[in-house]
């Protein structure tokens, strides 16, 4: 059985995690779901646990910049200065794998994906357990990415040991994923850290349009899908005829008028902190379609948009 666990009692929960458990912990993008990374069995349970595709790499998750040592062969000087300047937060570096990492947790690259998240609770368990720790989004492998407990106890309950609840994650979105094994480096994932943030102190090229042949395997695969069928819109009013006899829901920044559940947001920030809650809401709802409103991919809203076309396609 999988028991939920707050954040004031984390002893137990750490105890399982060093031990080879499976436990998911807040962070403050999405939840993840945690294992000590030289467990081969507690790595392959990740896996299991989610349906998850075993060439699709686990991101490993410090709370000291020392545990660096222990995971990869150098750290470039540019991205030195992105971690000093975006660490603990939600930027994870893709850099050259010591051997001894494990390559169940690599998807058998040579190369590791690491973060430092800031959330209080995650860095918290973190120490208590004292292991180097891999953590995917923990919801079950193309369903949208869990942003509270409850989202985890839906997707993985009887399947983990443990669910720390943390509360609400801060973000929403998972963390923008910076190949530095090259300069310029290249962003294989958009997230809260932005183009724009990165290219102020480092130059930095972007990768992850390229369906087929994505450097990070994780982007080739179905996404974020909710059980009803998602439609990207610009005006949702110019659209909803055409899903009359049909529960429809919304999501955007403006307001819409005739849909049978909305979920208006006041900026970029609101809209990628709720996407996935709501995608999950609107299913608990009975909606059968879910409209969500486009916007320009440009600073968050570049991880919006991805995400958004991950999950959808676009009407015209
Ligand atoms: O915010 C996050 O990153 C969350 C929280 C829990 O930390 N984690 C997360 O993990 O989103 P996951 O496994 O759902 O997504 C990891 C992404 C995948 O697209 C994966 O392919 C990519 O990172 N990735 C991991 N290691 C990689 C590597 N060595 N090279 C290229 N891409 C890598
Ligand atoms: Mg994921």
């Amino acid at each position: 059985m999988t028991e939920l666990v707050d954040s004031k009692n984390l002893d137990k929960a750490a105890k399982c995690l060093k031990e080879g458990g499976l436990v998911a912990i807040p962070t403050e993008t999405v939840y993840g779901l945690a294992a000590n990374i030289f467990d081969s069995k507690a790595v392959r349970g990740i896996f299991e646990a989610k349906g998850r595709p075993s060439d699709n790499p686990l991101i490993v998750h410090i709370w000291s910049i020392e545990q660096l040592d222990d995971l990869v062969e150098e750290v470039p000087v540019e991205a030195k200065v992105l971690m000093e300047k975006f660490w603990p937060g939600p930027i994870s570096f893709v850099l050259k794998a010591k051997d001894s990492v494990p390559r169940s947790v690599t998807g058998g690259l040579n190369t590791v994906a690491v973060r430092m998240p800031s959330h209080p609770v995650c860095l918290d368990i973190l120490k208590k357990a004292n292991v180097l720790v891999a953590a995917p989004s923990a919801n079950s492998s193309g369903r949208p990415s869990p942003t509270k407990a409850s989202h985890v106890m839906f997707d993985l309950d009887g399947k983990i040991d443990f669910v720390v609840d943390g509360g609400k994650c801060s973000v929403g979105v998972e963390s923008t994923v910076l190949d530095c094994t090259k300069y310029p480096f290249t962003v294989l994932r958009p997230g809260a850290v932005t183009v724009d943030d990165l290219s102020e102190l480092v130059a930095v090229s972007t990768k992850f349009e390229s369906g087929e042949e994505a450097k990070s395997p994780g982007m080739r695969y179905k996404h974020y899908t909710p059980a009803a069928k998602v439609y990207l819109v610009d005006d949702v009013n110019l659209y909803l005829s055409r899903f009359s006899g049909k529960k429809v829901a919304y999501i955007g920044l403006d307001d819409a008028t005739g849909v049978d559940f909305k979920y208006i947001v006041k900026d970029l920030s609101e809209y990628s902190q709720f996407l996935f809650s709501r995608f999950r809401g609107f299913d608990h709802k009975g909606a059968d379609v879910i409209l969500a409103q486009v916007v320009p991919e440009k600073g968050l809203g570049l991880a919006l948009m991805n995400r958004l076309k991950k999950a959808g396609e676009i009407l015209e």
